[in-house]
């Protein structure tokens, strides 16, 4: 399973790319306005940080205003995918990118009908929201299941991108289904690594390594 990182903060995407364990980063409007940068001028340091796919998002509803900023997003970097709504509006702009080459990730979706429809209008990637459907009362990675069975039934190429996530059992959960990617928050990737046997067991070592003779 790849791992993305799901933020626009630029210290937190150098931090997990050190690590090692980052494989591409989402972004989206919310997390850009946090940074008070422009759009743009984050995903041109985000293509110079991390050699993978970048998802920006297009800010207009309506196909040629989505069409007109995919068309721009495509030209900043070979590794920009261009981030469409689930919309009637969105799938047909995304029928339109995929048949001009542009790579996209189909975002908002909350249905496996949805997702079906986003593999047939040609997106690389679909973006179920398993948190938020967490938050009113459904469990998202049933949609999860939903989604990466249905792709395997017809043999779509779309790519299962899990987002939304809030804590290491999506990811975990994301893993055992074959979810393709998961795009994670930089808290998220932190408590992953974190275990108490492993803090009490490293605890113990230190300890013991001052015993050993020098
Ligand atoms: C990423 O592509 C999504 O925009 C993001 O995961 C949404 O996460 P949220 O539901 O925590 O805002």
């Amino acid at each position: 399973m790849k791992f993305f990182i799901d933020t626009a903060d630029l210290k937190e995407i150098r931090d997990a790319a050190a690590m090692g364990l980052i494989d591409g980063v989402t972004t989206n409007p919310s997390l850009v306005a946090k940074t008070g940068r422009k759009y743009l001028d984050v995903v041109r340091e985000i293509c110079e940080v991390v050699d993978g796919p970048i998802s920006a998002e297009v800010l207009a509803t309506d196909y040629d205003g989505m069409m007109a900023e995919a068309h721009d997003w495509a030209k900043v970097h070979r590794n920009v995918v261009v981030k469409l709504p689930l919309t009637l509006d969105g799938l047909r702009a995304t029928r339109t990118c995929s048949n001009e080459g542009i790579k996209t990730n189909v975002t908002l979706c909350f249905s496996a009908n949805q997702a079906l429809l986003a593999a047939k209008a040609g997106a690389t990637f679909i973006s179920p929201f398993v948190g938020r459907l967490d938050d009113i009362s459904e469990d998202g990675m049933n949609l999860i299941e939903d989604i990466c069975t249905i792709y395997q039934n017809y043999d779509f190429a779309t790519q299962v991108l899990v987002a939304s996530v809030r804590h290491p059992v999506h990811v975990h959960r994301s893993a055992l289904l074959g979810a393709d990617v998961c795009t994670i928050p930089f808290k998220v990737i932190e408590q992953l690594a974190k275990h108490p046997l492993t803090d009490a067991g490293l605890a113990k070592f230190v300890e013991d390594a001052r015993k050993i003779p020098r």
